[in-house]
C-alpha cells in the first residue's frame, strides 16, 4: 500500500461491490454527514435500499439536502429522510447537530463521517481561524465523532452484542504526507500557519492523516458498544476534485476514478460489514494496515498529541460541554 503504482493498480484492478442483496438494515436508523452529494449521497441511497428504516442527511445548505432527500425517496420511498443543517466550518452547528441526534433520536445505528474538502489553496476558517482543510475534515469530523457516541452508546445498550457503528471517512492519500507539523510545540497551532501548507494536495493528504490518527485513538477509548473504523473510498469522480486544477488532474481522474456510485459502496460495506474492525482502515473492502508511520512509535505519539490538542480546542471552544462523558 502507498506507492503511486500500487495505487494505479489498485484503482484498475479492483471492482467495488455493493453490499450483497440479502442484507437488510430494517428497524435501524443511520446518519450520513456530506449526504447530499458524491459519495454520502451515494451511500445514503444504498443503505435506503436495504430497508434502512430512518436516514439523516447532514448538509450545509438545505436546499441540496432537500434535493438528495427526494432523490433518495424516488428509489426508497419507505425510507424516513430527514435533512438536518450540519457546517462543519461553525462549532455551535456542529454542536446541535449533535444535539439533535441525542435528543430527537430513538435509536442510532449507523454513523458515516464523510463531509469532506480538498482546497489547494490556504484559506482560514473565518469563524475559527483554523485551516480549512483540518477545520471541516479534522476538527468538524472529530467533533461531530465526539457528540454522536451518547446516541450509538444508548442505542448499542438496546441489543447487547450487537455495537453501533462509526466510519470515517479517510484516504489512500494519508500515506503521501510527510507531516512536517508533527514535532512542532502545538501541530493544529502550526497547521493554522501559511508556512506550513505545504505544495499541492499535501495539506488536504495530511488532514486525512489526522482522521486515521483520530479513529484509532478513538477506537481505544470507546469500549465494545461502538466499533469506530475509518474507510478509504479510493479515487472517485466526484466535486471534492472542483478545486483541483492540477495539469492533467482531469485525464488522471477519467482514467483512475471509480464512480461516485462506486465510492459509496465501499463506505457502505465499511460501515456494515467489518464487524472485526475496531480502529481498523478498509481499503478495497478489506482491512489494511496503514501507512508505517501511523504503526510506528512515532505515529502513536502523532496519535497521543493530536487526540490532545483536538480535546483542548474543543473544551476551549465548547466550554462547560461533556464531550468525553462516553468513553471509557
Ligand atoms: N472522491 C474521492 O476521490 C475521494 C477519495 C478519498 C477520500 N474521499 C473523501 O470522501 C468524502 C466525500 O467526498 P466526495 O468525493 O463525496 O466529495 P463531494 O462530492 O465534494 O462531497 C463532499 C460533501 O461534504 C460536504 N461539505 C463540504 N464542506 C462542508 C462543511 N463545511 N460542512 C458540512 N459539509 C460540508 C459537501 O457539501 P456541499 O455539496 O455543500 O459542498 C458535500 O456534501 C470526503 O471526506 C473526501 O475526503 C474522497
Amino acid at each position: 500500500m502507498g506507492g503511486m503504482a500500487g495505487f494505479m493498480y489498485r484503482q484498475l484492478k479492483f471492482t467495488p461491490k455493493p453490499l450483497p442483496v440479502d442484507v437488510s438494515l430494517a428497524g435501524k436508523t443511520a446518519i450520513v454527514t456530506g449526504g447530499n452529494a458524491g459519495l454520502g449521497l451515494e451511500a445514503a441511497k444504498e443503505m435506503a435500499a436495504h430497508d434502512l428504516s430512518r436516514i439523516i442527511l447532514g448538509t450545509r445548505s438545505l436546499s441540496k439536502g432537500e434535493t438528495a432527500k427526494q432523490e433518495i425517496l424516488s428509489q426508497s420511498p419507505n425510507c424516513d429522510v430527514l435533512v438536518w443543517e450540519l457546517d462543519h466550518t461553525s462549532f455551535p452547528s456542529i454542536r446541535a447537530f449533535g444535539q439533535r441526534a441525542s435528543q430527537d433520536l430513538d435509536r442510532l445505528d449507523i454513523v458515516i463521517l464523510c463531509a469532506g474538502v480538498k482546497l489547494l489553496n490556504f484559506i482560514k476558517c473565518e469563524e475559527t481561524g483554523h485551516e480549512m482543510n483540518v477545520q471541516v475534515n479534522h476538527i468538524g469530523t472529530a467533533l461531530l465523532s465526539l457528540l454522536l457516541l451518547a446516541p450509538l452508546q444508548k442505542t448499542a445498550k438496546l441489543t447487547p452484542g450487537q455495537p453501533t457503528r462509526l466510519t470515517i471517512v479517510t484516504s489512500e492519500v494519508h500515506f503521501w504526507t510527510k507531516f512536517e507539523s508533527q514535532s512542532a510545540p502545538n501541530t493544529l497551532a502550526r497547521l493554522d500557519e501559511p508556512s506550513s501548507f505545504g505544495q499541492g494536495m499535501d495539506r488536504y493528504n495530511t488532514s486525512k492523516l489526522l482522521n486515521i490518527l483520530w479513529l484509532r485513538e478513538l477506537s481505544s477509548k470507546v469500549g465494545l458498544d461502538v466499533i469506530v473504523n475509518g474507510v478509504n473510498p479510493g479515487l472517485c469522480a466526484s466535486t471534492l476534485h472542483r478545486s483541483d486544477t492540477t495539469p492533467g488532474v482531469n485525464t488522471f481522474n477519467k482514467i483512475f476514478a471509480w464512480t461516485s456510485a462506486q465510492g459509496g459502496h465501499n463506505l457502505v460495506d465499511a460501515a456494515i460489514q467489518h464487524s472485526e474492525s475496531q480502529g481498523g482502515y478498509i481499503s478495497e473492502q478489506t482491512t489494511k494496515e496503514p501507512s508505517h508511520f501511523v504503526l510506528s512509535p512515532q505515529g502513536k505519539q502523532a496519535q497521543t498529541k493530536v487526540w490532545n490538542e483536538t480535546v483542548a480546542l474543543f473544551q476551549e471552544a465548547l466550554p462547560g460541554v461533556d464531550l468525553l462523558g462516553y468513553l471509557v
